[in-house]
């Protein structure tokens, strides 16, 4: 579906409370994604870029404004249904790369497949398959996460998302744990991912990443910003409850 708005927020603001602090991690966030589209989102810490991605994601609601992931108005459907369009819409690749540890890869791979009543068990072995050979991982398929390389674990974390054949691939620095080759390899295959039609948002702090993105959006205390910011400085989000 190129050139339509796959992901529509419009003002959009997340604060997180706890007893003596109230966290602005999100404010006034407008952000249109098309179909086809790769997104670089930067910022320094604690600026609001993983809340942005677990919003995009459906892994966490906002507290004020909309959401429009396919033409779908998120905060108008239930918690199920939500779950069901997060397994259907959205693959996510973490840092921490979060494999099951006793699942062999394959199984890995197929876990999130099996909750999909559209998908039988030769749909989904067969998904599995094209995943791992996407990644170039078919000759691990029976190994356990513990016996890959972090490069190979991610790589699979990457199979894992692209399986469901999702609306958009969202990873937040996903080669944050790996060497400098490795987390190439990572960005290689998410650029031939987008090359082959796949909409992506990659939180990354490193420029060279930054740099394959058609477009990169900057946040800095929870709000999208025009210029290139400073990722060396501090964010100020946070405010005390009594301020
Ligand atoms: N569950 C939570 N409860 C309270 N505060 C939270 C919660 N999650 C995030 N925050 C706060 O929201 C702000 C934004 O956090 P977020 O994780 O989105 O930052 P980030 O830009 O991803 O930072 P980093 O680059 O270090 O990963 C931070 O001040 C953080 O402490
Ligand atoms: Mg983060």
């Amino acid at each position: 579906m190129p050139n339509a708005a796959v992901i529509q927020l419009t003002d959009v603001g997340k604060v997180f409370s706890t007893d003596e602090i109230e966290t602005h991690a999100l404010a006034g966030i407008n952000l249109r994604v098309d179909g086809g589209e790769y997104v670089a989102i930067r910022g320094p810490s604690g600026c609001g870029k993983s809340t942005l991605l677990s919003i995009l994601g459906l892994l966490d609601t906002p507290s004020s404004g909309s959401y429009v992931l396919k033409g779908e108005k998120i905060e108008a459907i239930g918690h199920r249904e939500r779950s069901r369009v997060r397994n259907r819409e959205i693959g996510f690749i973490f840092q921490a790369f979060n494999l099951i540890g006793d699942l062999s890869v394959r199984k890995n791979i197929a876990l999130p497949l099996t909750y999909r009543r559209e998908l039988t068990k030769a749909d989904i072995a067969e998904r599995v398959d094209e995943a791992l050979e996407r990644v170039g991982m078919a000759h691990r398929a029976n190994h356990l996460p513990s016996q890959l390389s972090g490069g190979q674990q991610q790589r699979i974390a990457v199979a894992r998302a692209l399986a469901g054949k999702p609306s958009v691939l969202l990873a937040d620095e996903p080669t944050g744990n790996l060497d400098s080759a490795n987390g190439e390899l990572v960005m290689d295959l998410l650029g031939q991912l987008h090359e082959d039609g796949s909409t992506l948002c990659v939180v990354t702090h490193d420029p060279r990443h930054a740099e394959r993105a058609q477009r990169t959006i900057e946040i800095l205390d929870g709000r999208l910003v025009a210029s290139p910011v400073s990722l060396s400085g501090g964010c100020r989000n946070a405010v005390p409850v009594t301020a």
